[in-house]
């Protein structure tokens, strides 16, 4: 059985934030999913993470997922390191497990990387195994103490290393395979008889080496797999790094990206060949987009699904559908539970909720479709408002096919107009319209002929 320790106990501080490190999100998704994900792809069965400071707040989060979370003890009075962080699950490891350790806030590490590394520690037969990287910058890593004959003897911090090792370039990612019962051994046996006064899981190596067990190394072939989150700014350059990796496959499935580095697309979004992304858009959640759609600067999508050529411009689209030809925006916005049909238009300023528009249905400029039901062929003029809340209660409008709702209407809803009825400009409709009738409800017009000079006004 594969097991896996995630420790995500550390306290975050260089965050400076109320959200524990590892929930803070990359392109959507929080940085300890990735490696949650990573691990499970990698067809680990026991997947045990560890928490300290919020881990409420990450336990919560995750509750649905198949996670064992243990509760690392942090506090003045309570030892501290990845040593002691491994040991609260010490319980958990059978005898004949592959214990894999990561950790919680290296989110760029790969299914693909854990998969090779989990292999390359049992076709070698090795009872330990790190996971090592070349770096020029070094700074802060433990240093991998090799014998002449080249094999892997220990792993001493930076903090702990002389003049000499300092040099080393190879470096620990804090990656770790271990055969179940010999770590379980090699836990009882470190100490924190270091500069740090810390309870080192690199220890581990050592321990197991001096009896003369066998342990490797195994090179890592993109180290920024290992880059850990420890400030916002790591955190701005995994984001980078990862919405390249999203946005490349994207590109490589025919999907037309023309900035790369300005959009911004989650993972679990689908998009078809030849749509075309400009700049400055992001997509978000479960949206899925078929082919052949322009999706202009300045439009985000969230949970919603994009038919064929669809045209998107600066507008924002929010867990609603869109059926094949429509064109939306600029500055249009589909609240939730909008459905759009097909060659349907929604133009300038149009704010729709919780609405339903027929096939070639048009609503050009300056409205407010809240809870109605539009049939086909509709035409809804320059600033008609769907009246949909007395303050207190929301009600439904019904519009037929074929209706013509003239500018500047308000239809007072509960209100049904019905096929072909005619709303003539200006009016506020407030009772049902009969099918094929005309409606006014405004004022009538007076004309005063010669009232200006009366008063004296005319220039
Ligand atoms: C550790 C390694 C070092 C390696 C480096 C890679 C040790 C002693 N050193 O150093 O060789 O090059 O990682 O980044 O292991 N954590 C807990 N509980 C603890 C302490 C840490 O859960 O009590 C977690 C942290 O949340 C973090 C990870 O373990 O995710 C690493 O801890 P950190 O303190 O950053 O280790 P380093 O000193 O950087
Ligand atoms: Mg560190």
């Amino acid at each position: 059985m594969n097991i896996s320790i995630i420790l995500a106990a550390g306290e975050g501080t260089r965050m400076k934030s109320r959200v524990p490190k590892v929930l803070h999100k990359v392109c959507g998704k929080p940085i300890l999913e990735y490696v949650i994900d990573a691990s499970i792809d990698a067809e680990v069965e026991k997947n045990i993470v560890i928490i300290g400071h919020g881990g409420e707040k990450v336990q919560e989060y995750f509750k649905e997922q198949p996670i064992i979370f243990r509760k690392q003890p942090i506090g003045e009075e309570f030892p501290y390191g990845t040593g002691f962080a491994v040991k609260q699950a010490i319980d958990l490891i059978e005898d004949d497990s592959t214990v894999l350790i990561l950790y919680g806030d290296t989110p760029l590490i790969t299914k693909d990387t854990v998969n090779k590394f989990i292999q390359f520690h049992k076709e070698e037969k090795n009872h330990g195994t790190v996971l090592t990287a070349i770096l020029e910058d070094t700074t802060g890593y433990g240093r991998i103490i090799r014998e002449d004959g080249g094999n892997i003897s220990r792993i001493v911090e930076h903090k702990d290393s002389s003049p000499e090792e300092n040099l080393i370039k190879e470096i620990n990612s804090g990656i770790y395979c271990f055969d179940g019962k010999l770590l379980k051994y090699a836990l009882e046996q470190i100490d924190n008889n270091n500069s740090q006064g810390e309870y080192y899981i690199t220890d581990v190596i050592s321990i197991l080496k001096d009896k003369d067990y066998k342990v490797g190394a195994y090179i890592i072939n993109d180290s920024i797999e290992i880059h850990g989150i420890n400030s916002k700014v790591q955190l701005a350059f995994s984001e980078s790094v990862m919405k390249a990796r999203i946005n490349e496959k994207f590109m490589e499935d025919g999907v037309t990206i023309i900035d790369s580095d300005n959009t911004y697309i989650e993972s679990t979004v689908e998009i078809g060949t030849d749509t075309i992304i400009y700049p400055g858009v992001t997509i978000e959640g479960n949206t899925i987009i078929g082919d052949n759609c322009i999706i202009r600067s300045g439009t985000r999508i969230k949970n919603s699904i994009i038919n064929n050529n669809v045209a998107i411009e600066s507008s924002l689209i929010e867990d609603s559908s869109i059926d094949e030809e429509s064109k939306i925006g600029p500055n249009a916005h589909l609240r939730p539970n909008s459905h759009i049909g097909k060659n349907v238009k929604i133009g300038n300023f149009v704010e729709v909720k919780n609405a339903f528009i027929g096939n070639n249905s048009k609503a050009g400029h300056l409205s407010y479709i809240g809870d109605a039901t539009i049939g086909q062929n509709v035409n809804i003029g320059c600033g008609v408002i769907f009246v949909n809340y007395n303050g207190k209660d929301k009600f439904h409008s019904t519009i037929g096919n074929n209706a013509f709702i003239g500018s500047n209407s308000n239809l007072i809803a509960p209100v049904e107009v019905k096929e072909y009825g005619y709303i003539a400009a200006g009016s506020t409709i407030t009772k049902d319209v009969e099918e094929g009738a005309l409606s006014i409800a405004r004022a009538q017009q007076r004309n005063i002929a010669g009232w200006v000079e009366r008063k004296g006004k005319k220039l």
